[in-house]
């Protein structure tokens, strides 16, 4: 039996601030509005070009670091990203081309912001089959792209950035203990982009359409609902989690889910407020985070749990 170990992590930020106040500049809202709907305070933004692969390989380069590893070891690559470099190739074909690492599996999921546990999900898939032994697994994303300015109900919301894991094999027990994957097309409408290309025009808005108020419940009663049957499937209860590493949307929703999982705010790794929601990068650089300024241990139980349009969600249970 194999098993899969997160052996690093890293993460990468665009070098562009922006806080809520200037934010207010532009668009009418204020910090006291953002701050108390959704607890952000700052969100960063990707230069113009830059593109997510960029972010996405400053990212990897930090975690093939922490890991102890050159690139070359590396036999696939996984990218999740809701906001690729191009229509194709697919953003990890470009990381690995950026990388210097010809060769290996490299492709996209999109599963929006439950991405990076799609991403992570399918390479312990591939590690526990036999199909890879060391992967690198990336969220990233340049998601300020597909906002318009000029709606105040979504465009304080997001920012940009990357966060990257190298997951690897390992004989010792350990590692990922349960990943469950969900999706409901039913709720497509309630948030999309519902614009698409074709022949060479813009069909519908290239922007995010979102209900706020039906994302939210849908997000708290289905994070905790998967939160819950991980837990279950390793027959752990919360009082086993050191950690929960949740997707950064929004305060409120953080808050109340850990309510009715029955954790302490205290065992969340929180980056909302400095990050605002970076989609698929948001988990793995709260994760690079907590490890980073040594919250995270090895050996600590973490539970990390993401979700967003589709809607699809998961939950990955994992010991560090
Ligand atoms: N600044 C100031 N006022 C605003 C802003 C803003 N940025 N945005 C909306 N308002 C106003 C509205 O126009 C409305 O004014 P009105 O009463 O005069 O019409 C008022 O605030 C209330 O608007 P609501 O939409 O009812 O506000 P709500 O309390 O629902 O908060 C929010 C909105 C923060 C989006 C909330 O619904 C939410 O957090 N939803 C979850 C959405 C989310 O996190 N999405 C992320 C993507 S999905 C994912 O990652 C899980």
């Amino acid at each position: 039996m194999a098993y899969a170990k997160i052996l690093g992590t890293g993460s990468y930020l665009p070098a562009n601030c922006v806080s809520n106040d200037e934010l207010a500049k532009k668009v009418d809202t204020s910090d006291e509005w953002i701050v108390a709907r959704t607890g952000i305070r700052q969100r960063y933004i990707a230069a113009e070009n830059e593109q997510t692969s960029d972010l996405a390989v400053q990212a990897s380069l930090q975690a093939l670091q922490s890991a102890g590893m050159e690139a070359q070891d590396i036999d696939l690559i996984i990218v999740a990203t809701t906001t690729p470099d191009k229509t194709f190739p697919s953003t990890a074909c470009i990381v690995q081309q950026k990388l210097g690492i010809p060769g290996c599996a490299a492709f996209d999921v999109q599963a929006v912001c439950a991405g990076f546990m799609y991403a992570l999900t399918t390479a312990h898939a591939y590690i526990q089959a036999g199909l890879a032994s060391k992967a690198l697994v990336i969220g990233a994303e340049t998601f300020t792209r597909l906002l318009d300015w000029n709606d105040r109900r979504t465009c304080v919301l997001f920012g940009d950035g990357a966060g990257a894991v190298i997951l690897g094999k390992s004989d010792t027990e350990g590692g990922i203990i349960s990943a469950k994957l969900k999706a409901d097309g039913n709720y497509a409408d309630i948030l999309q982009v519902p614009g698409v290309v074709k022949g060479g025009q813009i069909v519908g808005s290239p922007f995010v359409a979102m209900d706020g108020q039906a994302v939210f419940k849908f997000a708290v009663k289905t994070l905790t609902k998967i939160g819950q049957e991980a837990l279950a499937e390793a027959n752990m209860t919360a009082e086993d989690i050191d950690w929960v590493v949740p997707h950064q949307a929004n305060l409120r929703i953080i808050d109340s889910t850990a309510k009715h999982l029955g954790l302490s705010m205290d065992k969340v790794i929180l980056t909302v407020q400095d990050h605002g929601n970076t989609s698929a990068a948001s988990i793995p650089l709260a994760l690079d985070v907590g490890v980073r300024d040594g919250r995270i241990k090895r050996d600590d139980v973490l539970l990390l749990e993401g979700i967003g349009g589709g809607f699809a969600w998961g939950a990955v249970l994992l010991r560090y």
